[in-house]
């Protein structure tokens, strides 16, 4: 595996390997890599002729200052985990590299930015936006892969796609989960044994509400159902919402259908979590 910090040496690199006509698989990531990251990298390695991976904590996508100091970082893992994964380049850039001292670019994903998680988390799509556009640019993939655990960030990308015009496929990767039900996250690291029993709930409220769902009943009692399982718990919810996949606008009639998926997010302590689940499907 290849390591480097430099778009210029990078992109010589990649312009070589399209030359042979190979393609390019890119897993773009924040590190503190786990098997849900790993997923993406075999994804990658069976579908393209070179990965290439990134890793960088973005900091225009942290809206909490303190979350961003406390991202977890294991470098020296990473590194080891994705030679051993498949992984031909990883790309290891400094602030300098990606931002150098310029901010001032940002993205309005309309009413994308305003649910859901754009709700809490005012700025964290426009700063995801600008460094996955950098990093496509950088790197020009054939192929990109996201994980659906970061349901609305994957719409965004596909939109940013599409009306960027990256020349790219955008493939979903599903869920990797711990063997109780959580959702595999870099956060879960900062979850001590009793907060990850904990975090189990965000599973087991999504595996009731779609329970519920199937059998015909109404989204109320669904929201009844999620709401009651937090009540007295150390869990503490943030929202559940029933929406379509196209456009994450919730879904009160006609929700049994395919494109129907229960986002859930929450808090174990200080560390936010999310889930979702088709309700047909993972
Ligand atoms: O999903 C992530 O890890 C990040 O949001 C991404 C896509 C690498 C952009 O920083």
């Amino acid at each position: 595996m290849v390591t480097t910090g430099s778009i210029a040496e990078i992109q010589a690199l990649i312009t070589q390997f399209k030359s042979e006509g190979k393609k390019i698989g890119f897993v773009p990531t924040m590190g503190a890599l786990h098997e849900g990251h790993l997923s993406l990298v075999s994804a990658a390695r069976e579908k393209a002729d070179i990965v290439v991976c990134s890793i960088y904590v973005n900091p225009t996508q942290f809206n909490n200052q303190d979350d961003l100091k406390k991202y977890p970082r294991n470098i020296d893992t990473d590194k080891s985990l994705l030679g051993k994964n498949g992984c031909d380049i990883l790309f290891l850039p400094s602030d300098e590299v990606m931002y150098a001292g310029r901010n001032t670019i940002s993205f309005d994903f309309g009413d994308l930015n305003k649910l859901m998680e754009g709700r809490y988390r005012p700025g964290h799509f426009s700063g995801v936006g600008l460094i996955v556009s950098k990093l496509f640019n950088i790197v020009l993939p054939n192929y990109a892969f996201f994980g659906q655990k970061d349901l609305q960030q994957l719409t965004i990308i596909k939109k940013l796609v599409e009306e960027l015009f990256f020349n790219l496929d955008v493939i979903t990767v599903p869920i990797k989960r711990e063997p109780h039900g959580l959702a595999m996250s870099s956060r879960n690291e900062r979850l001590n044994q009793k907060e990850r029993e904990e975090a189990n709930i965000f599973y087991n409220a999504l595996i009731e509400a779609k329970s519920i769902l199937t059998k015909g009943e109404s989204v109320s009692e669904a929201n009844e159902k999620v709401k009651a399982l937090f009540e007295d718990h150390k869990a503490q919810l943030e929202y559940f919402e029933i929406v379509s996949d196209h456009d994450l606008l919730p879904k009160t009639k006609n929700y049994l259908e395919p494109d129907t998926v229960l986002c859930i997010a929450g808090f174990i302590g200080d560390v936010r979590l999310i889930d979702n689940m088709y309700l047909y499907g993972n």
